[in-house]
């Protein structure tokens, strides 16, 4: 069967012909991938700066944002069925029986670093016409998001996220312990970054009604701060304003939502976070050489307006849950411009044009089948 493969030794990207999986036995569930996302960890591995093949295996199929078709399901499966549409996780636990967040299904915090990911590390793809899985690393999606359940993987980052914000502003004596969704009301919002995770990040501030925010270096009269505009947020053009007019602009910034993965524009911004502000790093920039910061005039506001900042990375099973409950809002109340995020959908054989070129547009889909 068809796949997309990335040979790491050899500096090669093509499709292969990878063996097919056998017939799911016990709790596993065999799929036929209908899309699979492109996203810039993709083609970070196609350009050979990330990404490593399973033991012994030459090349890596890659993909890991999915949406596929149950084709079979093995004799102890209980909450999946034929013709189900699911979408799979990413990451797989580390080895060690000691690692606490691995050994209760909370790989997304692994200690030992030992973790694996599906189209990422040690572990194959869904870039391919057959996968093979467990029962428990899938989540069903309702057939109203056939068009746009690709989307659910970029938009677990926000989810885990956000579930992690509310955690920590809990912190707030006079917040409530956190609400299944978390109330946004009264609190503004910056995003950083018009990419897939920004643009998601976006939606699921605004149905916490979030005032909503978007900086990022586009014209305001783009077509990204049109769409902006058109779900009910604002758009903020760093051609036109300087970090600190921001900050004046929309006043105390209660939560920036990072994801443009640039350190130099990130640091810039720490600077306008209100008080008792949350600043959230999703993004991995490439790695650069120093860049100056002001620290001391950092860590004095970090301390002085009672600032946090921390970073996520993957996410968990119970993400992907709030990511499909989310989508489906979000298409209730975006159709179109949820659609819109989507800018492509390829056949597997134009793949150097997905990975390789110049990148455009939103986020851009390998479709392997239709139904
Ligand atoms: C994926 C995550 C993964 C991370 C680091 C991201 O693109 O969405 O699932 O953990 O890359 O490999
Ligand atoms: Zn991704």
């Amino acid at each position: 069967m068809r796949a997309v493969a990335v040979f790491p030794g050899a500096r090669v990207l093509r499709l292969v012909d990878h063996p097919e999986p056998a017939d799911p036995i016990g709790t596993e569930v065999k799929l036929r991938m209908l899309d699979v996302g492109v996203c810039g960890t993709d083609r970070e591995i196609a350009q050979f700066e990330y990404g490593t093949p399973p033991l012994g295996s030459p090349y890596l199929v890659l993909g890991h944002e999915s949406l596929a078709r149950v084709i079979e399901v093995g004799p102890e499966v209980r909450n999946i069925a034929k013709n189900d549409l699911v979408v799979t996780t990413v990451r797989r636990p580390c080895p060690h029986s000691d690692c606490r967040a691995c050994s209760i299904g909370r790989q997304d915090f692994c200690f030992s670093g030992d973790f694996t990911e599906r189209g990422i590390k040690q572990r194959h793809g869904f870039m391919t016409d057959l996968v093979v899985d467990e029962e428990r690393y899938m989540q069903v999606v309702p057939e109203s998001l056939r068009d746009v359940g690709v989307l659910i993987e970029p938009l677990t980052i926000a989810e885990k996220a956000l579930r992690q914000v509310w955690n920590v502003q809990e912190r707030l004596p006079w917040r409530a312990p956190a609400s299944s969704l978390g109330d946004g009301q009264g609190l503004n919002a910056l995003v950083l970054g018009a990419g897939p995770v920004g643009l998601l990040g976006c939606l699921a501030l605004l149905v916490r009604g979030f005032d909503t925010y978007m900086y990022s270096s586009g014209p305001a009269d783009a077509e990204k701060a049109r769409w902006v505009e058109s779900v009910g947020a604002q758009y903020l053009s760093s051609r036109t304003l300087t970090p600190a007019q921001v900050g004046e602009q929309i006043g105390n910034i209660d939560l920036i939502y990072e994801a443009a993965g640039v350190a130099s524009l990130s640091f810039e911004m720490l600077e306008v976070l209100g008080i008792n502000g949350v600043f959230v790093f999703t993004g991995v920039p490439a790695q650069t050489g120093p860049v100056p910061i002001h620290s001391s005039q950092l860590m004095r506001a970090i301390v002085l307006k009672n600032q946090l900042v921390f970073g996520t990375v993957n996410a968990a099973p119970s993400a992907f849950q709030e990511a499909i409950a989310d989508l489906t809002q979000f298409e209730q109340r975006w159709p179109g411009p949820l659609r819109q995020l989507i800018t492509g959908r390829y056949p597997p054989d134009q793949i150097e044009d997905l990975l390789i070129k110049p990148s455009f547009g939103i986020k851009r889909v390998v479709r392997f089948a239709e139904s």
